[in-house]
Order: structure tokens, then C-alpha cells, then sequence
């Protein structure tokens, strides 16, 4: 597996090899990472991996000198993984000292929900992968879904901008109780991961009431909102929108994303799923 820390050895290597498959990702890899990695292998004869925690996606209050970094261990998943290549750059290698600042806005779909909540980290989002595109020129990118409005950002980047990669959403991977894998997991204490677990069980009833019947989301939203604050999480949304616009829903008769942020402690986690079919 090849370690590349310059764009200019990413260039290097890029100008040997036909198809590539990129996972970017910010490390602290965990087996849903590595789920991407094997969706990336049946895509192009060479996946490659990004490890970099992007300081523009982070807002002033929020984990960027915190977020878990833990480069050896990822280092041996992506080996493991048969991953072929993996980019770390450092912070000035992507941002030089005095690079404009850049911004991609999607207005709609990028200043509601984790936009809303988290001004400025989608463009952020945009800024990175769009120069990881540009660095890489890979046939494929894989995202996973549980940060949907992330993937489908990513993917109305790609469509409007006609970029030629392709996006391939990934399915969430979930321990076996339900939690949905995230690298923020690693700050739950034993307690407050049991207290996490009630954002996959509010969404699972949801589940449960839609395949009951049950149409109107301000109903599926309620019953969410109860299973999440009977264990004292602090929500920062529910919300049943439209998969392609994010334009609210209120009769879920055609694929609705219903999607949770809450705090548990410290720790703000997202979570969704998506109603009726993708
Ligand atoms: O989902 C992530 O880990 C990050 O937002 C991404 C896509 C790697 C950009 O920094």
C-alpha cells in the first residue's frame, strides 16, 4: 500500500493508473469505513483512501482539535481492507498560507438541517472533496448514507458541476444493537452509548408505524421525539423531508428521509432512514 503525503506523489502515481475508486474519509476508521473500502474494490482496479481531518467543515465551537486521530490503527484497516492507496496530507499541503477562501453554496439543500445547525460545514464539505476530486480524478467516490445530506450535496455537486466521477451512496453499517457506526461513537461513555441507542429505536418505530400505515410525519416525528427525550437526549432536529430537494414532508406517500441529530453529553450523532425506498 502506497502512503502518499503531497498532492504532487498523488499526481505521480494517478498518471500510472486507469479507474480509480476514492473513500474519502476524516480517519478514525471504524467497520463502516471498511465496508466502503470493499464496495470501492468491486468498482475500480485502484482504491484509494484519504485520511484528513478537514479544518474548514469544523465550526469555531465544534470537536476539530478533539475529533479522534488515530493514524496507525487506520492505517492497518486499510491494509487489511486491501486498500492500495491511501493520501494524508497535512493541513498547509491542502490550504496553503494564503489560499482564497472559497465557497460553494447549495441554498436549499445545504442551509437546512445539519446546514442550518452547523453554519458554514457544507461549504466546507464541498471545498474538500471537490479538491480531493480534482486530485485524484477517480471514476468512483463512495459515501456512506448515514451522513445523507452530506451524500446528496456530494452528489449534486458532481451532477451539476459535470464532473465525471461517480457517486456511490453506501448503506449505513449499524453495531448489532442498532447504533449506527460513527467515529464520534468513541466519546460515549458506557452509559451514554445505551442512552445513544434510543435515536436508532426512535427511527426503527417510525419504521414500524409507516409499515402500520401511518402517513402523516408530524405523527412519525412525535413518536420519535418521545422515545429521544424519554432518555434525555437533547435533539437538535427531526425532520421528514424529501431524499432529493430536503424540502419538508408532511404525507410520507412518496420516499421520505426522516433524519435525528441529538446530543448525548457531548456528543452530537446523526442518524436517518429513508421511508418507502430510496
Ligand atoms: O464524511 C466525512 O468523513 C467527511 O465529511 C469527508 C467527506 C471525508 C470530507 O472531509
Amino acid at each position: 500500500m502506497e502512503l502518499l503525503h503531497h498532492i504532487s506523489d498523488v499526481r505521480a502515481l494517478r498518471s500510472s493508473l486507469g479507474n480509480v475508486a476514492l473513500v474519502p474519509t476524516m480517519g478514525a476508521l471504524h467497520a463502516g469505513h471498511v465496508s466502503l473500502f470493499q464496495k470501492a474494490k468491486a468498482l475500480a482496479p485502484h482504491v484509494a483512501a484519504t485520511i484528513f481531518v478537514n479544518p474548514t467543515q469544523f465550526g469555531p465551537r465544534e470537536d476539530f482539535s478533539k475529533y479522534p486521530r488515530t493514524l496507525e490503527a487506520d492505517l492497518q484497516k486499510c491494509r487489511e481492507a486491501g486498500v492500495d492507496s491511501v493520501f494524508v496530507p497535512k493541513v498547509e499541503e491542502m490550504y496553503p498560507a494564503g489560499c482564497p477562501e472559497i465557497a460553494i453554496e447549495m441554498p436549499g439543500l445545504s442551509d437546512t438541517l445539519e446546514g442550518q445547525k452547523r453554519p458554514g460545514h457544507f461549504k466546507g464539505v464541498c471545498q474538500v472533496v471537490l479538491k480531493l476530486f480534482n486530485i485524484f480524478t477517480p471514476s468512483h467516490a463512495c459515501f456512506g448514507e448515514k451522513d445523507y445530506q452530506q451524500l446528496r450535496i456530494i452528489t449534486a455537486l458532481a451532477e451539476t458541476l459535470n464532473l465525471t466521477v461517480e457517486i456511490i451512496p453506501c448503506p449505513t453499517h449499524r453495531e448489532p444493537d442498532g447504533l449506527a457506526m460513527s467515529s464520534r461513537n468513541r466519546y460515549l461513555s458506557a452509559t451514554e452509548r445505551q442512552q445513544a441507542l434510543a435515536i436508532s429505536k426512535a427511527l426503527r418505530a417510525a419504521e414500524l408505524g409507516f409499515q402500520q400505515g401511518f402517513r402523516q410525519t408530524n405523527r412519525l416525528t412525535t413518536t420519535m421525539l418521545h422515545i429521544l427525550l424519554e432518555s434525555h437526549l437533547l435533539v437538535d432536529y427531526v425532520a421528514a423531508v424529501d431524499p432529493i430537494t430536503f424540502k419538508p414532508v408532511q404525507e410520507a406517500t412518496k420516499p421520505t428521509l426522516l433524519a435525528v441529530a441529538a446530543r448525548v453529553g457531548a456528543t452530537r450523532l446523526i442518524d436517518n432512514v429513508v421511508l418507502g425506498g430510496k
